[in-house]
């Protein structure tokens, strides 16, 4: 079927123009004058007067049907991917994760079976490398040939998902021979475990301890630490949500050497701060997620990172708990609270709002932010992330004057609560197509579960 989207503007990480876009199949086959109209006939058109055409959004942080602290995110592929595609999110990459003990496929296959006939968009892997060992080492190999070109290693979670330093330069080493990049949760969870600890034995439980015990300089200290090993290795690096000025302050110090180094954020760390974890009534708990919340002054670096280009993309770290049920198994004391908060839909609401209407960045930098850049630096570019001849038909139609409504129940994520409640944001799709199928029309899902591909992605690719 070819489609024609027309008088829209088509907006990318370089260009804003007034064009026409042509699809055949699920491929962009022209990016047109509209005087081209005449040459060609659509068996469908979508009239975009007034509003943008942007690629999909490429969400590369996301935890669907993770097992993680005594519980499971709530959303799986399905509901996940079905919101995701709500919010203009058309690709995304989620976490596999090798369980202690485990070999690297065994957690590659348990998350294909999970993604297998219930996503609604395309989907990639990265894998977490949660036992570092020569077995596993060298399954990464196996792995990164099969599409996995990125791996998660955590300096937090001592016991849990923890790596010391030689497993981390090693995955590196290998990482760097490989074409992969490595991402790092970097916290110095050894000394946060201390704090823990001495918090609790003072009563301290409530769960704005949390962000009091996980302070600014562990996260610091760990991402320095791991730009030290990624330059010790030679390797690329990637720092998963980054939270705080003074780690932000290593990426810069590391990028300005000329450093294969790269940050994301997520909109949690631009929109919500300690004032919110330290919410009354155990209201706190729905912004417990790791690193944690932080001084509302700190989001100003974040948004400077970002339109300098030190920050190159904007994540959402999706990994969403029910409040009742299971942010609640820490009522007692924060350290049992489920991590993590919901994301995946409101993404980029938030950041046009918030970024591009409030004067923070171009429509441009947006779409770097939330796809473009995203997709080059793992390995999807240029099917994904850009609106281009011979990319997927991975669009967004997006009219800047479109309200929504963030409240929980005007959303479509499984979770019972919104960190956003009773805001309402300005800019939205009308229209998602994902490879030329229009799934999302005017807040209506016409996608299918199942529909989305698996991804094999490429080998990194510096920016
Ligand atoms: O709190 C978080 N971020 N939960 C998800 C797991 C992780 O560390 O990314
Ligand atoms: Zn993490
Ligand atoms: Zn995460």
């Amino acid at each position: 079927m070819r489609t024609l989207i027309k008088d829209g503007t088509v907006v990318t990480a370089t260009d804003t123009v007034s064009a026409d876009v042509w699809i055949d199949g699920d491929t962009v086959v022209g990016v047109c004058h509209p005087s081209l109209r005449k040459t060609f006939a659509a068996e469908r058109e979508i009239d975009a007067t007034g509003k943008l055409v942007l690629p999909g959004g490429v969400d590369v942080h996301t935890h669907l049907d993770m097992p993680f602290m005594g519980t499971s995110s709530r959303d799986d592929f399905q509901t996940g991917t079905i919101a995701a595609a709500h919010g203009g999110t058309t690709c995304l990459v989620d976490f596999a994760i090798q369980g202690r003990g485990q070999s690297l496929r065994a957690g590659l296959d348990a998350w294909h079976a999970k993604a297998e006939g219930k996503a609604a968009i395309d989907y990639g892997f990265h894998m977490i490398m949660a036992d570092v060992n020569p077995q596993s080492l060298a399954e990464m190999k196996t792995l990164a040939a099969e599409g996995v070109t990125s791996y998660k290693l955590f300096t937090a979670y001592p016991g849990a998902l923890y790596s010391d330093d030689g497993q981390i330069l090693r995955a590196m080493q290998q990482a760097a021979e490989l074409g992969a990049l490595v991402s790092l949760h970097a916290e110095n969870g050894i000394a946060i475990n201390v704090l823990i600890e001495q918090a609790v034995a003072r009563g301290e439980v409530a769960p704005r301890f949390h962000a009091a015990t996980r302070p600014e300089i562990s996260e610091a200290e760990a991402t320095h630490r791991a730009l030290c090993l990624a330059e010790i290795a030679g390797a690329p690096v990637y720092i998963v949500h980054l939270t705080a000025s003074r780690a932000l302050e290593q990426i810069v110090a590391f990028r300005d050497r000329g450093l294969s180094v790269y940050a994301e954020t997520c909109p949690q760390y631009l929109f919500c701060c300690t004032d919110d974890i330290a919410k009354p009534d155990f209201e706190g708990a729905k912004y417990v997620c790791s690193p944690p919340m932080r001084p509302k002054a700190m989001q100003a670096d974040l948004w400077r990172g970002l339109r300098t280009g030190h920050v190159q993309v904007v994540a959402t770290d999706h990994c969403p708990f029910d409040f009742k049920g299971q942010k609640d198994m820490g009522r007692e004391v924060f350290t049992k609270i489920p991590n993590g908060m919901p994301a995946i839909e409101t993404r980029l609401h938030l950041l046009w709002d918030g970024g591009v209407r409030e004067g923070r960045i171009t429509p441009s930098r947006f779409v770097d932010i939330v796809a473009t850049a995203p997709a080059k630096l793992f390995g999807l570019y240029p099917k994904k992330g850009t609106v281009a001849v011979g990319s997927d038909a991975d669009l967004v139609v997006w009219d800047p004057e479109r309200k929504q409504s963030l409240r929980a129940r005007d959303l479509h994520m499984r979770v019972d609560y919104s960190p956003y409640e009773g805001r309402t944001t300005q800019g939205a799709p009308t229209h998602v197509l994902s490879r030329g199928n229009v799934i999302v029309e005017n807040g209506k899902f016409l996608g299918k579960a199942g529909a989305g591909r698996y991804l094999r992605r490429a080998a990194f690719r510096a920016l």
